[in-house]
């Protein structure tokens, strides 16, 4: 059975923590080889900086291959079928990462590949922002478990996995949405599901103010993902009142982090400057997508 990573319930939650470490083993400057003589299929069908870099850096200090593709290279399920490109991969290449909109695409992508694939984003997950985004947490507050984490905004993909992340490490999350942009009841349902045996809950609620009291993390996300922007004003009716700015953490816990997987857009869902703020670990976070990446493909192969 080949092992994919397209939703973050595909890891069990008692492999997550194993992984972290190797994170953080290998940020610390441990070395691996894993993917010595591999190569790397990188397909993208939405624009990426920090996934981008982070997979190709990261399958390098791995000793690996990258080779990367833009959506106009290939015309996934375009110009070929999503199956034809799958099987081509798997015959030439050791490992696919593929950032793609209908999480459906990815599906029928990793049925018909041989070769392990990663969900680098589609419209419902964003299972490996969730990885790094549980290192930065282990990080800065010791461990994930028990830890009080907020998400303002969008109930969207990444919030979506960063729920079951948390909640299978035993943490706790409290996404705070307008109605009409909370989690998908299955997300809902199902992170609570995968987080009942460590204890972890994910819970919505349409007040900010009330997710982030006690908080000991403060996440958001744009209002208007990639493919959505034809929503775009809508969606700044929607969202305002929903700002992650210096007022509203001051009403979560002292000494709390704020966080965001970027790019941000300053005046919509966060404050101008707020990445810059004393309490912001969004750089780390950016950061640890090298890493956590780094010690996913290293399980995977
Ligand atoms: N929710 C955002 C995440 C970008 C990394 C999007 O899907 O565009």
């Amino acid at each position: 059975m080949v092992s994919h990573f397209l939703k973050f319930s595909d890891i069990a939650p008692d492999e997550i923590q194993p992984l972290l470490n190797r994170a953080i083993e290998l940020k610390s400057g441990v070395v691996s080889n894993a993917l010595a003589g591999k190569s790397i299929a990188i397909l993208f069908e939405k624009p990426s900086l920090r996934t981008k870099l982070s997979f190709w850096v990261g399958a390098e200090k791995l000793g690996g291959h990258p080779v990367h593709f833009s959506p106009e290279e290939v015309g996934l399920g375009k110009r070929e079928p999503v199956a034809d490109v799958a099987q081509v991969m798997s015959r030439m290449s050791d490992i696919a990462v593929i950032r793609t909109f209908a999480h459906s695409t990815i599906e029928e992508f990793a049925l018909n590949a041989s070769i392990p694939v990663i969900n680098a984003l589609t419209d419902a997950e964003h299972p490996c922002q969730a990885l790094a985004d549980t290192q930065t947490i282990t990080e800065q507050l010791g461990s994930v478990s028990g830890a009080r984490v907020a998400f303002v905004g969008d109930g969207n993909n990444v919030a979506a996995s960063l729920g079951y992340a948390v909640a299978g490490l035993g943490g706790h999350l409290i996404v705070a949405s307008p109605d009409g942009y909370t989690l998908p009841v299955e997300d809902l349902e199902g992170a609570n599901a995968y987080g009942a045996t460590s204890g972890g809950t994910v819970t919505q609620v349409t007040s900010p103010q009330e997710a982030v009291s006690n908080a000991d993390i403060v996440y958001t996300d744009v209002w208007t993902s990639m493919g959505q922007e034809a929503e775009t004003a809508k969606r700044l009716v929607a969202f305002a009142g929903y700002q992650v700015n210096p007022a509203l953490l001051d009403q979560a816990a002292a000494g709390v982090k704020f966080m965001h997987d970027l790019p941000a857009h300053p005046g919509e869902e966060i404050s101008h400057g707020l990445l810059y703020d004393p309490r912001s670990v969004a750089f780390d976070q950016a950061e640890n997508r090298l890493w956590a990446q780094a010690a996913l493909m290293d399980k995977l192969i």
